[in-house]
């Protein structure tokens, strides 16, 4: 079995129904960058041990490096009958520098506390990079909310509950509810960061540790880790770190869909509340007119994908006894499949936000429609002393008679409101308009303009912040 990391206790080879059911190099190849950093941090630590010649040490070195040149080149490729990236390595690096050198670097260290490693320091780096183009939506949500928010015209919209009218709120207030939970996902990538990197696995062998005096905090801090991990059996064998990274970037996705089912409404004729630029809606091969949202209704379909991912894996670990065990493998395909998923469509979405023109007209026109200055005449009546139980049922009671008219409340005269009820003086029409009512909702998180220039502030304070 020539290039297999084992083979004296077998006596035959593995069949190919096995090889192929094994093999792992179509999906772990990506990780070769991190496993060649790896071998030269692993290298280091036996030459420091004593256990490698400063010509071995130097040979291996030069050899890791070659088969790096090789890889950025494209030129490097697992062989039909490598079983993983790990094996991969150790083959083409023999036959780099020959099985004497080469044949030194397995020592002290097993593919189980190898994989661990390399597995968590990609995904640190793409934490990083999906951390990146999070702040870069959240960056397009802020321009486009301040684009709306200019003093005196500032676009209002209907805002909703139970998708029903409810109170007018800003389009700007509106945009930067997108942009809070996206910020709160990059925060959770920093906390998951912090945990992982202390926890290097290098250094735990194949459970149980090493016997060759190898320091494996070196290794971690080399390999760009604050420290390595406290127990071997669970550095080898534990892959919440996985399971959390794969949590957040279903988060990420659930927050993307919400804000994707939004401009997929707003985009029907029936909302007309915005615009797709060109660039970044599709046509349709039979309807001549069409203009589809496939952005959006993408970023809502891979939500569930990366659900899915999230699912898959913690079905995956569920029940697996310590230490290491093969099903392990399972966990790498469903993450690297949500990396590849969120770095594809961060990007798309945020280059559909930022083209995204409004409707303004539109959603002014609509914004006190469906009696959603009710809860203002509620509360007016409440800075005027009466009860809110008691102003709720005449607010109520000026929602009924405007059924019966067939209007909305700005349009009640003065007459009709006192029929209601003398408290109901002409006074009260300084909040039956979107403007007062917006106006008026001025504490702290509310619809306010200045209230949103203050929030916007802080959004844009937490975004250069990260
Ligand atoms: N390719 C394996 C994985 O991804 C690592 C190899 C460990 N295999 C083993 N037989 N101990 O988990």
């Amino acid at each position: 079995n020539e290039g297999s990391l084992w083979g004296s206790r077998f006596a035959s080879g593995p069949s190919p129904e096995l090889q192929e059911l094994s093999r792992s190099t179509h999906f772990d190849w990506q990780l070769t960058p991190y496993d060649l950093a790896g071998s030269r941090a692993h290298a280091n630590a036996l030459h420091r041990a004593g256990l490698l010649t400063d010509a071995d040490h130097a040979e291996l070195l030069r050899g890791l490096s070659a088969l790096g040149e090789r890889y950025d080149a494209g030129n490097l490729l697992p062989a039909p009958g490598d079983e993983d990236v790990h094996g991969a390595l150790e083959r083409l690096l023999l036959e780099e520098v020959g099985p004497e050198v080469g044949g030194r670097l397995r020592a002290g260290r097993s593919r189980n506390d190898q994989v661990a490693t390399l597995f968590r320091a990609y995904l640190r780096d793409h934490a990083r990079t999906i951390a990146r183009l999070v702040l870069d939506l959240v960056d397009v949500l802020a321009g486009q909310a301040g684009e709306h928010l200019a003093p005196g015209q500032e676009t209002v919209m209907p805002g909703r509950t139970h998708l029903q009218h409810a109170q007018p709120v800003l389009l700007s207030h509106h945009l930067l509810a997108h942009a809070w939970p996206l910020l709160r996902d990059v925060d959770r990538l920093r906390d998951w960061d912090a945990r992982v990197a202390c926890d290097s696995p290098y250094g735990s062998g194949a459970l149980a540790g090493q016997t060759l005096g190898l320091d494996p905090e070196a290794v971690a801090a080399e390999l760009g880790f604050t420290g390595s991990s406290a127990n071997s059996i669970d550095g080898t064998s534990s892959r919440d770190f996985a399971a959390e990274f794969a949590f957040v970037t279903a988060q990420v996705g659930v927050d993307l869909s919400r804000l994707a089912e939004e401009v997929i409404l707003w985009t029907t004729r029936e909302f007309d509340f915005a615009t797709l630029h060109d660039s970044w809606s599709t046509g349709s091969s039979i309807m001549p007119q069409k203009k589809n949202p496939d952005i959006a209704e993408l970023a809502r379909g891979k939500s569930g994908r990366l659900i899915g991912n999230l699912a898959g894996l913690m079905a995956t670990l569920k029940g697996l006894p310590l230490a290491y065990n093969r099903d392990l493998q399972e966990d790498k395909e469903p993450v690297f499949d949500s990396v590849r998923t969120l770095e594809v469509l961060l990007p798309a979405m945020t280059g559909m936000v930022a083209t995204l023109t409004f409707n303004s007209p539109r959603m002014a026109e609509l914004a006190p429609q469906g009696f959603s200055l009710a809860t203002d005449v509620a509360e007016w009546l409440v800075r005027e002393g009466v009860p809110f139980r008691d102003a709720h049922e005449l607010a109520g009671a000026c929602v009924r008679r405007c059924e019966e008219l067939g209007c909305d409340l700005p349009d009640l005269t003065d007459e009709q409101l006192a029929e209601i009820s003398p408290a109901l003086t002409p006074e009260v029409r300084t909040v039956l308009s979107v403007e007062g009512s917006v106006g008026s909702r001025s504490g702290r998180g509310g619809t306010a303009p200045d209230r949103v220039r203050a929030q916007l502030d802080e959004v844009r304070t937490a975004t250069t912040g990260h």
